[in-house]
Order: C-alpha cells, then sequence, then structure tokens
C-alpha cells in the first residue's frame, strides 16, 4: 500500500522523484548495491517496481525488464532507455512475460515496503517461477531497528511505502520462499536513513 496525499502524489512526478533519491542519496546506495551484487554480465534482468529506471545509468550490458505502476515513470524510462529493454506499466505477474525468458537477477529496490504480507507471498511465489535456478532475488527496503537515529525513524515513518518492517519482519516473509536469505543493514549519516538489504537464492 503507498500514501497518496498531495505531498506524496507530487512523488509520482518523475522529476520530483528522481530529485528526493538524489537528495536522500538513494541512487549513489543503489549503484553501489547493483555494482558489488549484480557480477554475472550479460544477465537477464527483471526490476520490479523499476520507477523511472534510472539503475540503467549504472548496469551496462543486460537484457532488462522494468514493471511499475506508475504511468509517468514508465514513459520516462521508455523514452530514456530503449536499447536491451522492455518496459510495463503494470503490477508484475509472471504470465504477464510473453517470453519464454528466465532471469539472472530480479531487482526489488525499495517495493517491498510498498506492499503488504499477502502482496509479498503473492509476488515472491511469482518471482520464482521466472527466477534461474541459480538466480538471484536482490531486495532493499528502508528498516526499522533499535536504538535507531530519530531522524532517520522520523524520514522512515514519512516514507510514501505504508508497510516499512523490521529486519525479522523482512526475514519471515523472504525465508518463506527463499531458502539462502543474507542481508546487510546500511547506517546513512547524513541525510539520516537505515537501509536493508537482501540477496536471496532460491
Ligand atoms: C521507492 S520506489 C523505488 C523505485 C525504483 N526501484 C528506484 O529504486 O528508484 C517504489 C516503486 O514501486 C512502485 N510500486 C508500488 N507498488 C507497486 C506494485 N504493486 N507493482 C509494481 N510497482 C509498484 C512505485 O510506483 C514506485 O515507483
Amino acid at each position: 500500500m503507498q500514501r497518496n496525499n498531495s505531498f506524496y502524489k507530487l512523488l509520482g512526478n518523475q522529476h520530483f522523484y528522481s530529485f528526493s533519491q538524489k537528495l536522500f542519496s538513494t541512487t549513489a546506495f543503489e549503484k553501489k548495491i547493483v555494482n558489488d551484487l549484480v557480477k554475472k554480465k550479460p544477465a537477464n534482468i527483471l526490476d520490479i517496481g523499476c520507477g523511472p529506471a534510472e539503475i540503467l545509468e549504472s548496469i551496462k550490458n543486460v537484457n532488462y525488464y522494468g514493471f511499475d505502476i506508475n504511468k509517468n515513470y514508465i514513459e520516462h524510462a521508455k523514452k530514456r532507455y530503449r536499447h536491451n529493454s522492455k518496459f510495463f506499466c503494470k503490477k508484475f505477474s509472471a504470465k504477464k512475460i510473453k517470453e519464454k525468458i528466465k532471469f539472472d537477477y530480479v531487482l526489488l529496490l525499495g517495493l517491498l515496503h510498498h506492499l503488504n504480507d499477502k502482496e509479498v507471498n503473492f509476488l515472491l511465489k511469482d518471482i520464482k517461477k521466472v527466477l534461474k535456478k541459480n538466480g538471484t532475488l536482490l531486495t532493499y527496503d528502508p528498516v526499522y531497528i533499535s536504538n535507531q537515529n530519530i531522524i532517520a525513524k522520523k524520514f522512515i515513518d514519512l516514507d510514501r511505502g505504508a508497510n516499512v518492517r523490521t529486519k525479522k519482519e523482512y526475514f519471515r516473509l523472504l525465508k518463506k520462499n527463499f531458502k539462502n536469505v543474507k542481508s546487510k543493514i546500511y547506517n546513512q549519516t547524513f541525510i539520516p536513513y537505515t537501509r536493508l538489504t537482501t540477496r536471496c537464492l532460491i
């Protein structure tokens, strides 16, 4: 579920969204995560909740499928990244991919905290249908931790995604579908923010 009052509607504009991603260093964070963890090239990549797909500035030599429910983001992505990319303005489901393709990596960069537990379970089951046996699911989301910086906690409370969880709660959902789940918590000092990344294998 996403919060949807007029402030959050502003974030639906691609320019405002990209600015906020840069302000919170999320763009740089994602670039680092993807450069560290997406090792296999060329690779088939499925990015669910891809936003304007600016991650494509950081990963080259990939065959990329992006899904997002925001029309503005997807239109921007279609204009900017035509090469080796397909975009869908839809919720993801395995049935929506017509080609017989399996993915080396599935990215959920900032998506899980937009979904309730039932939606996450449904999504993870569907992802397994299109992920290669030796493929990897990569996620990152804001996370609640104990003794959290109060400013970081405040920003996270205000996130558009209404389902920010603790590490234990994210793990419980991921472990239902993936045997091997490794994670790391990143505490950003300026602007204070806390993120959890996970790397999941079937
Ligand atoms: C925090 S943003 C992350 C966007 C992008 N991955 C990035 O890192 O810049 C979350 C995105 O998930 C999208 N979203 C929310 N619910 C969705 C759903 N059920 N299916 C697909 N996308 C969804 C939103 O439109 C938004 O673009």
